[in-house]
């Protein structure tokens, strides 16, 4: 049960169904899932089983598609909302969600206890992200993963003004400055800040083209290659270690 005042970036009941409808927020969740699975094959690869901790999983969906990548992860979800919590459903063996603000993290969650956690689209609906990512560093075992995504403000702007977006859940403006800063300052080691989604890809499911995931961080790769296309992605990605 919600016991405090809603923090201000929780979603409202709308967003179950704008994920199960809408193409655009299809597109995004699975990016931003197979992303973070192609940080943790490269970070983890030789693990039989790793933990996750899924920080702000909404209703599960896109742990579901991480578990999907990642088929031999356990994935614990935290999300304040109940709404969203109870609209998760049956979720696959390996998977659970439970209630609770990811800024003061439940206190079964064990210390030290998981191999990755990941925050992704949260960040800049925290008024602390800092909050949040000292507890990351808390339940991280040593030389353990956070990944975290964020849209670029830019961009986010630019969708809300033209009604892509409802901006009134996103209260920290997340630039790539924050990002290194808020983990720096949480004592995580950066890995890597890179930009995604390219903003030609992410918005062709707006209009009604499907991209799939994969293809989508392929031509990120390419677009990469051509510095002065930098400022084109509408998202970002930091990769942190908790010291070993
Ligand atoms: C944009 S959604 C991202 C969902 C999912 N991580 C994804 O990538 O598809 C952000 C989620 O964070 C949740 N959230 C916001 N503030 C929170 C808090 N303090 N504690 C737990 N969840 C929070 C919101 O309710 C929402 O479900």
């Amino acid at each position: 049960m919600e016991t405090q005042a809603r923090p201000k970036g929780v979603l409202d009941e709308t967003y179950v169904h704008d994920r199960a409808t809408k193409p655009e927020f299809q597109f995004r969740l699975a990016t931003r899932a197979r992303a973070f699975a192609q940080v943790a094959r490269s970070h983890l690869p030789d693990h039989s089983r790793f933990s996750i901790l899924d920080m702000g999983c909404a209703e599960g969906r896109t742990m579901r598609e991480m578990n999907r990548l990642l088929p031999r992860s356990t994935i614990t979800g935290v999300e304040y909302a109940d709404y969203l919590v109870e609209s998760a459903g049956e979720l696959p063996n390996g998977l659970r969600i439970m209630q609770g603000d990811i800024t003061a993290l439940p206190n079964c969650i064990a210390p030290e206890s998981y191999d990755m956690v990941s925050a992704l689209a949260v960040l800049e609906h925290l008024t602390d992200p800092l909050a949040a990512i000292r507890g990351v560093r808390k339940v991280l075992r040593p030389g353990g993963i956070f990944v975290a995504t964020c849209p670029s403000p830019v961009w986010d702007h630019l969708a809300v003004r033209f009604g892509l977006l409802k901006g009134e859940f996103h209260v920290t403006e997340m630039d790539k400055r924050a990002l290194v800063e808020v983990v720096k300052a949480a004592g995580l080691e950066l890995v890597e800040y890179r930009r995604f989604m390219w903003v030609a890809v992410a918005f062709l499911p707006y209009l009604r083209v499907p991209v799939p995931s994969l293809l989508a961080l392929r031509v990120d790769r390419v677009v990469e290659s051509v510095r002065f296309l930098d400022w084109m992605f509408v998202n970002q990605l930091v990769t942190a270690r908790k010291p070993a």
